[in-house]
């Protein structure tokens, strides 16, 4: 029998050997997708994995950032029919390091300069093999008990950070981008004053919708683009204001612009402070926000996917003053919390707010311990981070 790794594998039957061995003696060549993994089998291929994930780390220092093949070369690189047959565990380690490696972009290289897709820290990397192994899913407490319990502890903690007061509550995304719709949809329940979700509310939002109008600086993330549409906004009801000569939006033109909404009996639903633009890390002013937000009765969402991390800095964060108003604030810890991807986060004020967001007819109070967590968001099944 081969073994999972290239190393020397004990006899057949010998007391070392893998159960897996136990093979019905065909002497078939063990795949990598075998569920039958036996304890010995298993440890042994996490072991190559694990010396698999050290040499790609180590393999970064110095590399160039992107391999020799251009979009074209790696499309033929990979063709290759559907395999009838599993492959062999030792086969993919290599294929690992002879097809994929080298056409890696080289997150972690000295000649990488950062942008937001960070380098993910040592201890995250491995754990993701945890991750799978425990396979939870918090959609409901049932599902990941323990998991639930710590995404709440950590949703606390990251409002505590922002300085979100004991009613702030939260849930874990794919990402910002969903952060950033979830965002959205909470200020279109608030504009409309009641909850669309709800399956004993049949009402729908009728041409209310169309009246909503949406403030945010040209300079933000297209999430927002996609968020507007995907709530069946039109695009132009989102409003990308000017920017000032460091990229932060221009808050006298956001007025305005609320303003002459108004006065052409539209109805301004929510006011979107960038904190960290995608081009250039500009921070709109917050607490500014928050005012404007206020006199006109706007939610206020805080897009912090990428500067939110300054929060931790003592030297920096009075540069998200007034973050600790928004009503939500859409985080990503797969920028520079350095997680790997995906992990963003959804953070909001009043976490009641956020309940009313699932469909269920009735739900458990979203602050509840036995409360799921995607089912206040807009996934179902999610992985415990
Ligand atoms: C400012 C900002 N907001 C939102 C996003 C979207 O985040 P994600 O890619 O995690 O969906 C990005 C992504 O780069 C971003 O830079």
């Amino acid at each position: 029998m081969k073994s999972w790794s290239n190393k020397e594998q004990p006899e057949s039957g010998s007391p070392q050997s893998p159960a897996g061995a136990d093979d019905g003696g065909a002497g078939r060549e063990r795949t990598a997708g075998d569920p039958a993994a036996d304890e010995t089998s298993l440890r042994e291929m996490g072991y190559a994995m694990v010396d698999l994930v050290v040499d790609y780390m180590n393999g970064l220092e110095g590399r160039r950032v992107y391999g020799p093949l251009t979009p074209l070369g790696l499309d033929d690189t990979f063709a290759e029919e559907l395999p009838e047959e599993g492959a062999p565990f030792a086969d993919l380690i290599q294929d690992f390091r002879t097809r994929v490696f080298p056409n890696t972009m080289a997150i972690g290289s000295k000649r990488y300069f950062g942008m937001m897709n960070p380098a993910p820290l040592p201890v995250a990397v491995v754990s993701e093999a945890l991750t799978a192994a425990m396979n939870q899913n918090t959609a409901s407490w049932r599902h990941s008990p323990a998991g639930t319990a710590i995404e709440k502890r950590v949703v606390r903690w990251l409002c505590d950070l922002f300085g979100l007061p004991e009613t702030g509550f939260g849930t874990l995304t794919d990402g910002g981008s969903l952060a950033n719709i979830t965002g959205l949809k909470l200020a279109v329940n608030q504009a409309l004053g009641r909850d669309l979700s709800q399956v004993d509310n049949l009402e729908g939002p009728g041409l209310e919708m169309a009246r909503l109008t949406f403030y945010v600086s040209g300079q933000a993330h297209y999430s927002f683009d996609k968020a507007v549409d995907l709530l069946g906004l039109g695009r132009g009801q989102l409003r990308k204001i000017p920017h000032d000569e460091i990229y932060r939006i221009d808050l006298q033109a956001l007025e305005e612009s609320i303003k002459a909404d108004l006065e052409a009996g539209l109805k301004p639903a929510c006011v979107i402070g960038i904190a960290g633009t995608t081009n250039t890390g500009s921070i709109d002013k917050l607490d500014r926000m928050a005012e404007i937000a206020k006199r006109y009765g706007c939610w206020f969402h805080v897009d912090a996917a990428y500067g939110g991390a300054v929060i931790l800095s003592e030297m920096y964060r009075s540069m998200l003053r007034g973050i600790d108003r928004a009503d939500s604030i859409a985080v990503d810890p797969h920028k520079w919390f350095y997680m790997p991807f995906s992990c963003g986060g959804i953070l909001v004020r009043n976490g009641d707010f956020l309940k009313r967001f699932r469909t269920a007819r009735r739900p458990p109070k979203a602050t509840s311990a036995a409360a799921g967590l995607s089912r206040i968001g807009a996934a179902f099944t999610k992985a415990t981070k």
